[in-house]
């Protein structure tokens, strides 16, 4: 469904944007419906960034995305209305999604206005309740109510409902749950289970191993800008061959296992190409000797 095809993102900065910062460099691959990808890495890996050309929001400065075969780069104008009825982004801070001064109704009068003004009140409040149904929210304790009244899961949950009304395909999701409570975290994530379970793609952002582990079939790790190491997230949790997922995987803190030295390992420099070390797992540089 979503295909990255050695996409790079190289920044102008610095006076007059003298200066080129590479913040994304050849980075390949794919969600399908259904699926669950995590894109794990540092601050500042470029994983925002990733999330941001996939919707549009900056461009792509080499390689390709395409939904369904078809470039992304290419869908323009009225096409890209279309193109945001199958994807869509949350991110991390709900409340700046949301204008203080109106009722948060008003991020569903705004999408019925561009994309649905057919539609007539009794079928749009039911498109409402269904949609809020599906984020688990009771429509009297949300609808009418001011951003600062409700959670920070609760407006997580309403903008998942509104991207839900759309029918999206494909989920960006960007450090959704890091400033949620704990138990929020867990609602916010069994919400994605449910979401996969209906055949959404999920491009689920985190710069958290845990929550990468927890909820998705295929992992992608990145560090610098550049994919480290790839593939079903059962192995590359379960046999992390690259240095960094490893460094990665051992700074977690691990309640089952008393803390042991970090034992130094030689660092991969970067650059090194992918290669398939086993099925559906690819490491840069391939397996250390
Ligand atoms: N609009 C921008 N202009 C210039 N540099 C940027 C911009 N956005 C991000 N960067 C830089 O690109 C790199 C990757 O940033 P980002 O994609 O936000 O990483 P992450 O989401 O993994 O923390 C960082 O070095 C960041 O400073
Ligand atoms: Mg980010």
């Amino acid at each position: 469904m979503l295909q990255l095809d050695r996409i790079s993102k190289v920044y102008k900065v610095g006076v007059l944007g003298g200066k080129d910062l590479t913040a994304v460099r050849d980075v390949s691959f794919e969600v399908a419906p259904g699926e669950v990808v995590s894109l794990i890495g540092e601050s500042g890996s470029g994983k925002t960034t990733i999330g941001k050309m996939v919707l549009r929001l900056t461009s792509v400065s080499g390689g390709t995305i395409t939904l369904d075969g078809v470039d992304v780069s290419t869908v323009k104008g009225g096409a890209l209305k279309g193109y945001y009825r199958k994807v869509q982004g949350v991110f991390q801070d709900p409340f700046s999604s949301y204008n203080p001064i109106f009722k948060v109704d008003r991020v569903f009068a705004m999408l019925r206005e561009a994309y649905f003004p057919g539609v007539g009140g009794a079928e749009w409040r039911h498109k409402i309740g269904a949609s809020l149904e599906a984020v688990r929210l009771d429509p009297h304790q949300v609808l009418g109510k001011y951003p600062h009244q409700l959670s920070g899961g609760q407006l997580q949950r309403l903008l998942i409902a509104r991207a839900l009304l759309l029918d999206i395909r494909l989920l960006v999701a960007d450090e959704i749950i890091s400033m949620l409570d704990a138990s929020t975290r867990i609602d916010v994530l069994n919400l994605l289970a449910d979401l996969k379970a209906r055949g959404l793609g999920i491009l689920f952002i985190t710069h958290d191993l845990s929550l990468g582990n927890y909820v998705s079939e295929k992992t992608v790790i990145l560090r610098r800008g550049a994919v480290v190491e790839m593939g079903a997230t059962e192995r590359v949790f379960g046999n992390p061959l690259h240095s960094y997922t490893r460094k990665l995987l051992a700074s977690v803190p691990q309640l089952h296992r008393r803390w042991e030295p970090f034992e130094a390992e030689p660092e991969v420099p970067d650059g090194q190409a992918l290669v398939q070390v086993e099925d559906d797992h690819l490491v840069a540089g391939g397996v250390r000797g």
